[in-house]
């Protein structure tokens, strides 16, 4: 017998209530109706996109698209238009969903990104970090729709969070969606992978002592804190070789103007100004959220980045296991 499941509000914690739902379901069929989505933000889609497709891929279990297909509700039409339903692994879509929408400075649909995409866009078609920052600069312009400062820094966040998933997890491809919450005063761009996880990927590195997936997402953003620590080798000129910077320098930047958000590994973590809080939470893969207050994007300058990487290599000394210089890529923006 196919279970009958009801999707209703795509908020963060909507969606991470209906996935711990989901999760417990025993039939390998499960219908999903659509028809009385109310709130969808980015951050919802994308947490059910990631979950629909690690649990088909993981678990085998086959959802199929139930309900009517003439719906008028704002969420569902949102969603839509969204291509939120374009990129779910789900059976039985009706025929006229948005295939493809025009990114806007005030929404960004959701989308997939492939690391083949990445090899394409190269001019030589051979090397996927040349389109991986052609792909992140086009992102950060069209969200940051004229804000130079706030561009040169989301690129930066952008290209470090999309070559996480390329190079420390199986995963070939990730999601991303964005929107300009004007009535609120935010940006809020959600990125996702269905990957192994930050606990196992960063676990390689025993010499931390990783005990569990709060204990993981606090080591993450620390500066000089790599899964790949003492494993890469030290060739002069291996600009992008991991050094620990990458997410230490996004989290210092976001949580300046905004709120940084990780879930991954059953635990979630939030960075607001110097406010740090970790919790126990339900998660596939790694997902991120960056929530920018528009108002408080004049904080940000040229200097940001140099000056959060500096700070950083200073930190790290407090640690006898962090890498003390940034490599070159993190210091490029
Ligand atoms: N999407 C992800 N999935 C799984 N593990 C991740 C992911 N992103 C980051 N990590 C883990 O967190 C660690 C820290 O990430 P961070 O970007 O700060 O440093 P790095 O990638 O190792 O080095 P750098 O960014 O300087 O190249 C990584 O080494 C990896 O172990
Ligand atoms: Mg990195």
């Amino acid at each position: 017998m196919p279970t009958n499941f009801m999707v209703r509000n795509l908020t963060l914690d909507g969606t991470l209530r209906q996935i711990e739902e989901l999760s417990t379901i025993k039939d390998k069929i499960i219908n999903l109706d659509f028809s009385k989505m109310t709130k969808v933000r980015s951050i919802g889609m994308i947490l059910f996109t990631t979950y629909i497709e690690y649990s088909v891929n993981k678990n085998h279990k086959i959802y199929y698209y139930s309900g009517s297909t003439k719906v008028n509700d704002r969420g569902y039409s949102y969603a839509d238009h969204a291509c939120f339903f374009n990129t779910l692994k789900v059976k039985n879509l009706p025929s006229n969903i948005t295939k493809n929408s025009v990114p806007t400075d005030n929404f960004y649909p959701l989308e997939k990104i492939d690391v083949k995409e990445l090899y394409d866009l190269s001019t030589s078609g051979t090397d996927w970090k040349k389109g991986l920052i052609i792909k992140s600069k086009k992102l950060a312009k069209i969200i940051s729709n004229g804000n130079n400062v706030l561009e040169t820094n989301i690129a930066y966040a952008l290209r470090e969070i999309f070559r996480n998933t390329f190079e420390h997890t199986t995963s070939n491809h990730l999601f991303i969606s964005a929107q300009r919450h004007p009535s609120e005063g935010t940006i809020e761009i959600a990125i996702s992978d269905s990957g192994e996880g930050i606990l196992n990927v960063l676990s390689v590195n025993k010499n931390l002592n990783i005990y569990d997936g709060e204990d993981a997402l606090k080591w993450c953003i620390k500066p000089g804190i790599s899964g790949n620590a003492g494993r890469v080798s030290n060739r002069i000129g291996n600009e992008w070789k991991n050094s620990g910077y990458g997410l230490y320098v996004v989290s210092e930047m976001i949580s300046k103007i905004g709120i940084f958000n990780i879930i991954s590994s059953n635990a979630k973590l939030e960075k607001e100004n110097d406010n740090l809080s970790t919790s126990k939470n339900i998660s596939f893969g790694t997902t991120l959220l960056l929530k920018v207050n528009i108002d408080d994007t004049y904080k940000l300058s040229s200097k940001t980045i140099d000056n959060i990487v500096s700070k950083g290599q200073i930190e790290s000394k407090n640690n006898r296991y962090a890498i003390r210089t940034a490599s070159t890529m993190s210091k490029i923006y």
